[in-house]
């Protein structure tokens, strides 16, 4: 069985897809072009923000949006902290780290596995500068919260919505929240394109236009280069693509949600299912689950070539690469606890439901 099977969602929209990637090849129109502009203004309208530019990567995101706000490489940001939940993609604390600033992990909610809020401003000093949060597995992190913190300390706030496109908290579409909101295109992604591919959303007019030179080089126009950027931006196969892929975004979502629900129904009383908070609707971009028994139920699954996933194995305040920040075992026990017991069962839009039966009946019998 496959844990995702990305050829289905395309197969659903071939012809279109096809025709497109056939139009761009044509016009030869690969770097920038009408394709890129219309996807980044049809996901601005629909997220709610007022500008949005597409990049090469979540993580160049990230990266582009820390540059914007001031935090450019070579630049000493070694005394610039950031707030950043431990379980996460790496990406999360490597894009401010790239840039020599310091990460500073923050535990996470045992519930939802967003970083805990009720943690975040022990860890703000004087040399704290911006607050990331992740919505993580494609649920909204209590952004409002977030953003009280932040004003209230006179913080910048990055979105990592790397997974969370299409994704909604209090009915406000994940990508308008914070200064600055970031996702990725990566193939897995809820929204994925055929390669790397990331956006950047703000409705701050300074920021959209320092990041749309930051990603061309710091091109002003005409090659008159005003900043150190980088060959950051989303090219224009990768937007056509994110078109078409976008028309019945929606309903892939729903189909989404609903193979977790169904999931959830069938599991929930012999393993811990995602907890979703009543003010999120989650994209579900894993569906991730804990037990006790976990060897016992990836054995049974692996033995049928079903594959269970650990995002993540290790919480990112014990990575080696941190290890000079001094961090040790039991100092954000939420994390480390959820990496030991965690593991993802397989979740697209398209997945039968013979596949998802299957995966319920061995894990029940498993635990009996
Ligand atoms: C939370 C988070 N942040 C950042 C990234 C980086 O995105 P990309 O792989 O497009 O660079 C990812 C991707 O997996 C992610 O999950």
């Amino acid at each position: 069985m496959k844990f995702m099977d990305l050829h289905l969602g395309y197969e659903k929209r071939r012809d279109a897809i096809d025709k497109r990637i056939a139009s761009i090849i044509s016009r030869s129109q690969f770097i920038f072009g009408a394709e890129l502009e219309e996807l980044e203004s049809e996901l601005a309208k629909y997220v709610n923000a007022k500008y949005a530019i597409g990049v090469s990567s979540g993580a160049d995101a990230i990266m582009l949006a820390l540059i914007a706000l001031g935090y450019e490489a070579g630049k000493d940001n070694s005394d610039k902290e950031i707030i950043v939940p431990s379980f996460t993609f790496f990406a999360t604390a490597e894009a401010p780290a790239f840039l020599g600033m310091k990460p500073v992990f923050c535990d996470i909610d045992e519930r939802t596995y967003n970083i805990d809020v009720n943690k975040i401003e022990s860890l703000i000093t004087k040399n704290t500068a911006v607050i990331m949060p992740v919505n993580i597995f494609g649920q909204c992190a209590d952004l409002e919260k977030i953003e009280q913190i932040a004003k209230a300390h006179n913080l910048f706030v990055i979105e990592d919505a790397c997974q969370s496109f299409g994704a909604t908290f209090n009915n406000k579409y994940s990508c308008s929240f914070g200064d600055i909101a970031v996702t990725s295109f990566f193939p897995a992604k809820p929204l994925g394109c055929f390669g790397d591919g990331g956006m950047i959303f703000t409705d701050n007019e300074e920021y959209y236009n320092k990041i749309k030179m930051l990603r061309h080089h710091g091109d002003k126009g005409k090659m008159e280069h005003i900043m150190v950027g980088m060959t950051g931006r989303l090219d224009n196969l990768q937007a056509g693509i994110l078109l078409e892929k976008f028309v019945g975004f929606d309903n892939d979502m729903d189909e989404r949600i609903k193979k977790a629900q169904y999931y959830t129904e069938n599991l929930q009383d012999v393993i811990t299912t995602p907890y979703i908070e009543s003010s999120n609707k989650s994209v579900y971009a894993q569906y991730c689950v804990q037990s006790k028994d976990k060897d016992k139920i990836c054995k049974a699954l692996n033995d049928k070539e079903i594959p269970t996933p650990v995002y993540y194995i290790n919480p990112l305040h014990l990575a080696p690469v941190f290890k000079h920040m001094g961090y040790k075992e039991g100092d954000l026990p939420v994390s480390e606890n959820l990496c030991k017991n965690i593991f993802a069962l397989p979740i697209y839009p398209e997945i039968p439901q013979t596949d998802q039966d299957m995966v319920i009946d061995i894990i029940r019998n498993a635990v009996k």
